[in-house]
């Protein structure tokens, strides 16, 4: 299927995931400028269930924010808005999938840890590298497969086929859809972050993780995730010159790679951090 006729099919879908109305409110409210942190704070307090995940996530070891925040406003006065509405999505990400549908031995933790990982690994490549903003890298990670979910619960067939050849000829998921697939999880993932109106970078990476377009334009996003999905796939082995990006890109990522013994061990705490919270009854 061609991308129209996958956005078409996906429209059909009556019950697709969605956020919650509290980030498509915040999101309004940063877009028109209009933001203060009592008016930030208001929209989240309406949602109590997402408030205290909120201030659950900010006081975690995961968030190593060392004052304690007692109240939603000085948690966005300590991480400022885009940090707050990035831990909305990340808190309405993982309580939205919380559908469990199995086939054979897919691993819904597993495909959770993996994201958590990606997710983790990201934001610290955009750390370091500084190109993009930590917390949208952050995001990227935690969705870029969410194609898969998808697929599994609204296209079982498709998913189910591209299972079978993964388990039979060893390849991955993304080259056994290529094979016998209608469509590919990043076309679906693609289309899920651009309706829950996702900054444009992370639905492009999202779209592009597993195939690189060389573009003199590209922000570091998606070379960021291509990354942190090959380290979290090869537990943290990649050869650093498989990776040819764009060169404004190149030279701030590659000398991360080539040193990265210094940070990996760094990001392995944090993601066991990550995944403590995340995944809290998955
Ligand atoms: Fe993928
Ligand atoms: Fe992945």
């Amino acid at each position: 299927m061609d991308n129209k006729t996958i956005w078409m099919t996906l429209e059909k879908i009556k019950d697709l995931p969605t956020l919650p109305s509290v980030y498509f409110k915040l999101n309004q409210l940063l877009k028109d400028n209009q933001a203060s942190i009592e008016k930030v704070a208001h929209i989240i307090e309406l949602d109590p269930a997402m408030s205290s995940r909120i201030l659950h996530l900010v006081n975690s070891a995961f968030y190593g924010v060392r004052q304690e925040s007692s109240s939603i406003a000085h948690a966005v006065m300590i991480l400022g808005f885009n940090a707050v509405k990035n831990a909305v999505v990340s808190v309405a990400i993982l309580d939205t999938f919380t559908f469990k549908d199995r086939y054979e031995n897919f691993d819904i933790t597993e495909f959770w840890r993996h994201a958590v990982s990606v997710a983790v690994l990201s934001k610290q490549l955009a750390e370091r590298s500084r190109l993009v903003t930590p917390e949208d890298a952050f995001i990227a990670g935690l969705l870029h497969d969410i194609g898969k979910i998808i697929m599994l619960k609204y296209f079982k067939e498709d998913f189910g086929k591209v299972w079978k050849t993964m388990q039979k000829t060893k390849c991955s998921f993304a080259d056994a859809e290529q094979e016998v697939a209608s469509m590919d999880h990043v076309q679906v993932g693609a289309y899920l972050a651009r309706k829950w109106q996702l900054p444009e970078p992370i639905i492009q990476a999202i779209a592009g993780h597993h195939y690189y377009l060389s573009s003199s334009e590209s922000t570091g996003m998606i070379e960021s995730l291509m990354l942190a999905d090959a380290l979290a796939n090869s537990k943290y082995q990649i050869n650093p010159d498989d990776y040819v990006f764009e060169s404004h890109i190149e030279k701030t990522l590659k000398p991360l790679m080539l040193k990265s013994d210094s940070w990996i061990s760094q990001a392995m705490i944090e993601i066991d951090l990550a995944n403590e919270f995340f995944l809290e009854g998955k």
